[in-house]
């Protein structure tokens, strides 16, 4: 008989309390998911209530909150607080989003806090990147020159050539989308998920790089490309408002076109 639960030691227990200990009538209970390495214990998922008069918007703001006034061991990445560094992805609400652009007021009851799904965790919110910079150095993200090579001078476009960089540049690699697609949590050992795929296409398209033929030889394989299957799950997750799933399709038409 196949065993559809998670193992006994990988099983979310409940965990510790935090209490308003004044009454508000902006109270707010903030579920979030704990994990520490240094014990044998369980995960758990400790509840801290804040009263939200006295905290800024957005997630983030809580969360730092609760570090710095309730429980200094709360682990989570972050740094510019403006969704642009991509570092404070994780899983709010049932959705992969930055806690930095999340208004707390959007959320309805309790707000639920967790890692990115489907990644290792290292602790608490912090998932293990490891894998995907692996995958994201595999596609070789800087400009290769061919033409023109050792040319000490600016790589001029058009301002046609760079605009087809819109919609790509602006990816902050915070992975909400490729923690957010079915293929990547079960193939994400080889498939390269909308994130790694994003960016390649970002080189692919960018008229000073002379490597097109190369990349796009590199990325032909049955599952490093085409274990998307169009779910489009990256594009509706995506925090920045950007459209993986096209960048994907891109790259197979770009493949086809060259057969
Ligand atoms: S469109 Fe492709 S990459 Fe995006 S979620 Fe679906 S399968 Fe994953
Ligand atoms: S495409 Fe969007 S969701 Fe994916 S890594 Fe870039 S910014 Fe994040
Ligand atoms: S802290 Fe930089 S994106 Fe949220």
């Amino acid at each position: 008989m196949v065993e559809l639960r998670l193992p006994e030691n990988s099983r979310i227990k409940k965990g510790k309390e935090f209490k308003l200990q004044k009454k508000s009538s902006l109270k707010k209970v903030f579920s979030i998911y704990r994990y520490n390495p240094d014990t044998e214990s369980n995960p758990t998922i400790d509840t801290y209530e804040l009263d939200i008069k006295n905290c800024g918007p957005m997630v983030l703001d809580a969360l730092i909150k609760i570090k710095n006034e309730i429980d200094p061991t709360l682990t989570f990445r972050r740094s510019c607080r403006e969704g642009v560094c991509g570092s404070c992805s994780m899983n709010i609400d049932g959705t992969n989003t930055l806690a930095c652009t999340k208004y707390i007021n959007d959320i309805e009851g309790k707000v639920k806090i967790y890692p990115l799904p489907h990644l290792p965790v290292i602790k608490d919110l912090v998932p293990d990147l490891s894998h995907v910079y692996k995958q994201y150095s595999s596609i070789e993200p800087w400009l290769k020159k061919e033409k023109n090579k050792g040319e000490k001078r600016e790589q001029l476009q058009t301002p046609e050539e760079r605009k087809k960089l819109d919609g790509l540049y602006e990816c902050i690699m915070c992975f909400c989308c490729s923690t957010s697609c079915p293929s990547y949590w079960w193939n994400g050992d080889k498939y390269l998920g909308p994130a790694i795929l994003l960016q390649a296409w970002r080189w692919i398209a960018d008229s000073r790089d002379d490597a097109t033929n190369e990349r796009l030889n590199s990325l032909e394989d049955s599952f490093k490309l085409y274990r998307c299957h169009t779910i489009m799950n990256c594009t509706k997750t995506c925090p920045k408002g950007l459209n993986p799933a096209k960048a994907i399709s891109n790259i197979k038409q770009k493949i086809l076109a060259k057969r």
